[in-house]
């Protein structure tokens, strides 16, 4: 795939599960960034995640001084409802029709954990795909990248390539014929900016697919080998220290120029991503901006 160029892109952490000393925002476990992506004379709004609480979404963006309304699209990066609960009450505040919602086609499926208690983890019933649909929700459900404007893509289905990588929670769904199977996770996809000459920016929910595996297949994907950065989730807040370490590692034989995570990222591996990174790496808090 060809993929073109932004001119320019701002990326604010809108959720997220810790925030600065002193600071007015809310956090909560979830992700939310919006993308602000200008190219030629059009600029686009688009949400990536919602977190899983809308009142501190909402609170969060005021303060932003970011009115939902101007939101063009909203990328789904998997089912989790740390990432998907309440955009229903969203879609409501943003009040518009055939507004795209970009997202796996595996996002509705039942998905769950049994300990310490059966409980489904996907996206929950107040947020159902009719639900969507008839609050203005138009979804484009694919395993394909989608492209959301020149310069703009989803990675589409990841495929696993490393050996070392796995999905970080015990989950399970059941089968079309009943039978109850691990989740892969088939539906984590992730965004991607393209700027010329600079590289990419690869934007994460938890990287339920592995962020090595992520990484693989974008360049693969799009033939460019800098990555600009990396902002988002890593999921490896209960990996063993052996996968840390080859995770690192395989991101460090990449030519990766920043590296910003948090949320599900976990104390241990943002200690092993400074250790190495040094000030390429920085822990993600909610109201932050990077502009590329
Ligand atoms: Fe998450
Ligand atoms: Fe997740």
């Amino acid at each position: 795939m060809l993929l073109k160029y932004l001119d320019k892109m701002s990326i604010t952490v809108v959720a997220e599960d810790s925030v600065l000393y002193e600071s007015p925002y809310w956090g909560q476990h979830g992700v939310s960034f919006l993308i602000e992506a200008w190219r030629a004379n059009i600029k686009k709004n688009i949400l990536v995640d919602v977190g899983q609480n809308h009142e501190a979404l909402l609170h969060n963006m005021k303060l932003l001084d970011i009115n939902p309304e101007i939101l063009d699209a909203i990328v789904l990066t998997h089912c989790h409802y740390d990432h998907t609960l309440g955009i229903v009450d969203l879609l409501k505040v943003i009040g518009k029709s055939d507004f795209p919602i970009v997202a796996h086609p595996g996002l509705f499926r039942l998905n769950f954990i049994d300990n310490p208690y059966l409980r489904h983890v996907g996206v929950m019933q107040e947020d159902s795909r009719d639900k969507i649909e008839a609050n203005g929700g138009a979804l484009y459900l694919t395993t394909d990248p989608l492209q959301i404007m020149p310069g703009l893509v989803t990675t589409g289905e990841v495929e696993r390539q490393t050996d070392f990588e796995e999905v970080g929670i015990a989950l399970k769904t059941i089968t079309d014929n009943n039978k109850i199977i691990e989740d892969r996770m088939n539906d984590d996809i992730s965004l991607v900016a393209n700027f010329k000459d600079k590289g990419m920016v690869i934007v994460t929910g938890c990287s339920h697919a592995g962020i090595v595996n992520i990484v693989k297949q974008t360049i693969e994907m799009t033939g460019v080998k800098k990555i600009r950065s990396i902002i988002g989730g890593l999921h490896l807040v209960e990996a063993p220290m052996e996968r840390i370490k080859k995770t690192v590692e395989a991101l460090a034989g990449f030519d990766i120029d920043s590296i910003m995570a948090g949320h599900c990222t976990g104390f241990k591996a943002q200690v092993e991503l400074h250790s190495h990174f040094q000030e390429k790496f920085l822990p993600l808090q909610t109201g932050m901006k990077f502009d590329f």
